[in-house]
């Protein structure tokens, strides 16, 4: 007799799942924001699905979530209009206000924001997957960059209190944001991702056009009022739909001066190609990603071995900064894969909810039929799946498949599975490796385990213009906020950090004068009698 396998009672039934997690009625949302108000959408809206089956009837069923809206074009050109007018060609209220009271509308937001936990906690599990642990996570962390972007503004904001004088020249340099700023986020982290630009986006003064991302929708509804009630009428519009529908004809409209997206290169590409005045466009992006892990023979392996595991399967690989293909040296490999196997045995399979699960079902439909495409291509070319159980697949869910020996020929060398497959690829040349690196369109991370401090050293300089951040015995993550998060080549473009989002949505604009007598007069005449906001000394405490 065969064993019962763990996903023969992955889908609980509706009375396993804990009454704290249970869902309601379904949500048939119908609201959007514009210009500060709520307004009801009457067309067509689309199925929100979770990824989470239930097995009520003695079958798989999918359970559905409900709905929301899908806007057409010109219903998003209201929302861009709202947002062109509250900037007012940086005349508006909110462009022009002073930093202190923008902080204020940012805070009040936030501590409504605090009020939504759990809602948004739990639309997180039901509508994308991820775990209890890391859904709070998320939540926890975007209120976390929000105070620390807070934080950040008051200090960039003192500095700029004041005037320089330089070869005779006084000068007060302020940062002034940019612009009309679309914001779209990832369904990965469709709640942090997507803040990191939005709310430096807004605190810097821009005004905004935000469409959520293709999954996690639903979780945004919770904040929708929060958002109204928080800022000006038209400083944050929030749109529905399509991408292909809303988002092509915001850009074709030549109105939008920042775009802060967070998807794929071509994605990003096709849609900055619409915009008929490129010169005008910012971008933020944050792309794809093929990061490596190196093992080097002289290592701790069970160091590696840990990193190496959460680094690829946490959240089941969909992760940007997920490490996507690991190349483990011939001394060590089975030793690794042996290691390595045991440990993604221990894996929990489980609903998101379920206490110390780790492997969840998967939100993109069709995506268990993509990976399993995956692992039959490396399998005709001389791979094999190595751990137990591995590739299986049941309804949303696939077990981790670790994929053993891979090589240059297979597809799973070079897509991004955004998945839980773990290609190992053995080298005894490290030119192979450093090879992989140059020649990928990739440049997000790459991690190095080893102990060697030559190699390791070797490496590091190999690999320092080739990547935004080389993690030695660590797997790859965009944590801590205040470090530098960015890529080279297809990975990125721009720098996101607490400090640096700060500067990627905003220019500087020095007012400068000659520091002679009726100059400094008048300069100090604006200052004493308040007579501008740029122009100023006020410190923020
Ligand atoms: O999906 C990409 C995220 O930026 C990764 O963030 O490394 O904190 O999971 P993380």
């Amino acid at each position: 007799m065969n064993p019962i396998s763990p996903l023969d009672t992955l889908f609980p039934t509706t009375d396993q799942v804990p009454e704290a997690y249970r869902l309601g009625e379904p949500i048939e949302q119908r609201e959007y924001l514009v210009d500060g108000q709520l307004r009801h959408w009457g067309g067509p809206v689309v199925t929100v699905r979770s990824p989470v089956y239930l097995a009520d009837t003695g079958e798989d069923r999918q359970v559905v979530l409900g709905s929301a809206p899908l806007l057409d074009a010109d219903t998003a050109l209201v929302a861009l209009d709202a947002a062109v007018k509250a900037y007012d060609n940086g005349q508006g209220a909110w462009p022009t206000m002073r930093v202190a009271e923008r902080i204020q509308h940012v805070e009040t937001f936030l501590a409504s924001m605090r009020k939504q936990r759990e809602a948004v906690v739990k639309l997180l599990m039901w509508e994308i997957g991820k775990n209890l642990k890391d859904s709070e996570k998320e939540f926890d962390r975007t209120c976390d960059y929000i105070v620390d972007t807070v934080n950040a503004l008051k200090d960039l904001d003192r500095r700029s209190s004041r005037f320089e004088l330089e070869q005779g020249t006084l000068g007060q340099i302020r940062r002034v944001p940019l612009g009309v700023t679309l914001c779209m986020g990832p369904y990965n982290y469709p709640l942090n991702e997507t803040f990191t630009t939005l709310i430096p986006a807004l605190i810097m003064g821009n005004t905004v056009v935000f469409k959520p991302a293709k999954f996690g929708v639903l979780l945004i509804r919770p904040l929708l009022e929060a958002f109204r009630d928080s800022f000006p009428a038209g400083v944050i519009n929030v749109i529905y739909g399509s991408g292909r529908e809303t988002v092509s004809a915001l850009m074709a409209s030549g109105k939008i001066d920042v775009f802060a997206f967070i998807g794929t290169h071509k994605a990003a590409s096709d849609l900055k190609k619409l915009h008929p005045r490129p010169h005008r466009l910012r971008a933020a992006l944050g792309l794809d990603a093929k990061n490596p892990g190196i093992v080097l023979p002289q290592v701790d392996l069970d160091n590696a071995v840990e990193e190496a595991v959460t680094g690829a399967l946490s959240f089941n690989g969909q992760r940007c900064t997920a490490l996507k293909i690991l190349f483990v040296h011939e001394d060590v490999v089975d030793a690794f894969l042996e290691k390595f196997n045991q440990k993604v045995a221990a894996l929990k399979p489980g609903m998101p909810w379920e206490p110390g699960v780790a492997l969840t079902p998967l939100p993109e439909p069709g995506k268990t039929d993509y990976l399993a495409t995956l692992v039959a291509d490396a399998e005709t070319k001389g791979a094999k799946v190595v751990n137990a159980g591995g590739g299986a697949i049941r309804g949303s869910f696939f077990y981790p498949a670790v994929l053993y020996p891979v090589s240059a020929d297979m597809r799973v060398y070079h897509e991004e599975q955004f998945g839980p497959i773990v290609p190992v690829v053995p080298y005894r040349d490290l030119d192979k490796v450093i090879d992989y690196v140059l020649d990928s369109d990739y440049g997000q991370q790459l991690s190095i385990f080893g102990n060697d401090s030559a190699e390791v050293g070797r490496l590091v300089d190999a690999f320092a213009n080739q990547v935004g951040r080389i993690n030695i015995n660590a797997q790859c993550q965009r944590g801590p906020d205040s470090y530098p998060f960015n890529g080279r080549k297809n990975s990125a473009e721009g720098t996101l950090s607490v400090h640096d989002a700060l500067r990627v949505f905003s220019i500087r604009t020095l007012v400068a004068t000659k520091f002679q007598g009726a100059n400094k007069e008048l300069i100090s005449k604006i200052i004493g009698n308040r007579e501008s906001t740029f122009l100023t000394t006020d410190y923020i405490f």
